[in-house]
């Protein structure tokens, strides 16, 4: 009988190597009890590994709504952490509790009657100048925005620059969390947003032509046509229409121009 022992095949081992290391569980504490999950989840689908089901603080999971505000420490570092649940993988030991909402203050107002001035925010958000310019804001931002100089702006009357500043607002709150002058900041810029598109940014001269064209019925006659048209062909005619390609230039047009 040989006593040569088998040869490994390679492939073999490093397909239990990877299933080793995809079901490693490290140590997490969620609101304050330990779970070993799978490392390498995000902390959103390590807490439902864990159990939880998420009713509130669990929209997107794209990084792009905002409602998965949490904050976590890990161990030996005095620096409490904020983070988007859906988009922080899991780390051994640490200690996570989610803000899925925080309570913060939303001015009530009739869009219609506000105007671009600035004493209109003043006036709706008086705290705006409590802020002591300390920049937590800006270090608990998981969308990298200024949110100290979008508040600066906003302070001296730059509703433009606040808007600009803070288009990537995902409405998290987490700067509002950390705030020391107890600022609603998120709230402000959608303010901001709004008047900056509302009221500053100049209206687009194609859209309004456009919109006129609508009212003054220049498509009437082809959505009474699509209209008695089968629910089949309908559906040839969409599946068969010619698309903007994903990369065209300003003055791309269809080759049938009939609809323009
Ligand atoms: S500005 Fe505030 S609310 Fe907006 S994404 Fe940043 S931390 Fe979240
Ligand atoms: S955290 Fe609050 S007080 Fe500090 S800079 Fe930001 S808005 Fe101002
Ligand atoms: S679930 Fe939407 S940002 Fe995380």
């Amino acid at each position: 009988m040989s006593t040569k022992k088998k040869s490994k095949n390679p492939a073999k081992t490093a397909v239990k190597e990877e299933k080793k290391i995809a079901a490693k569980l490290i140590p997490i504490y969620i609101m304050g009890k330990r779970y070993e999950v799978p490392e390498g989840l995000t902390i959103m689908k390590a807490m439902e590994y864990a159990g939880y089901i998420l009713i509130r603080g669990c929209g997107c999971r794209g990084g792009t709504c905002g409602a998965c505000g949490t904050v976590y420490r890990k161990p030996g570092d005095y620096k409490l952490q904020v983070a988007l649940a859906c988009q922080k993988t899991v780390e051994p030991d640490m200690y996570i509790a989610q803000i899925p909402f925080f309570p913060a203050n939303r001015a009530l107002y009739d869009f219609a009657g506000l105007t671009a001035a600035p004493e209109e925010v003043f006036k709706l958000y008086p705290e705006l100048f409590r802020c002591v310019a300390c920049n937590s804001c800006t270090k608990a931002c998981p969308q990298g925005i200024e949110v100290m100089d979008a508040i600066s702006a906003l302070k001296q009357g730059n509703i433009a620059g606040a808007a600009q500043l803070s288009f990537d607002c995902i409405q998290c709150g987490l700067c509002t969390s950390r705030c020391f002058g107890e600022l609603a900041q998120y709230h402000m810029f959608q303010l901001a947003r709004r008047i900056y598109g509302a009221r500053i940014v100049p209206r687009a001269e194609h859209l309004v032509e456009m919109v006129k064209a609508v009212n003054e019925g220049r498509y009437d006659r082809f959505l009474d046509e699509l209209k008695q048209v089968k629910e089949d062909e309908l559906k040839k005619l969409y599946q068969e229409r010619e698309v903007e390609p994903m990369v065209a230039g300003e003055d791309w047009k269809p080759e049938d121009t009939t609809y323009l």
